[in-house]
């Protein structure tokens, strides 16, 4: 099973091997994380699963549609060059050894 890192914004790690299909917000829900509050439920209509993806995974990603590049101009201190909704991706082999790390907060 791919094996997703989050990081809390104190610094807190969690290490989680999760089945393909899920998104990574859910892997965060499922599991307890906090710091992913993710109030639509995965409709990405709230960007309150904002991450900041570690550095080198960008490329590695399939890139945003639409509405999530419009939903993460609400997120909390976007960063463009690395910032994702968490709703917004899958989890797939691909994504083995995945990091993201959760903002101060959530908007
Ligand atoms: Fe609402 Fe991702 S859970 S935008």
């Amino acid at each position: 099973m791919p094996r997703i890192t989050y990081i809390e914004f104190g610094g807190r790690q969690h290490v989680i091997d999760l089945p393909n299909g899920v998104s990574v917000m859910e892997g965060a829900r499922d599991n307890g994380i906090l710091g992913i509050r993710a109030d639509c439920g995965g409709a990405c209509a709230c960007s309150t699963c904002h991450v900041y993806v570690d550095p080198g995974w960008m490329d590695r990603l399939p890139p945003p549609g639409p509405m999530e590049e419009d939903m993460l101009d609400f997120a909390y201190q976007p960063d463009p060059a690395r910032s994702r909704l968490t709703c917004q991706l899958r989890v797939s082999d691909d994504l083995d050894g995945l990091v993201v790390s959760m903002p101060e907060a959530q908007s």
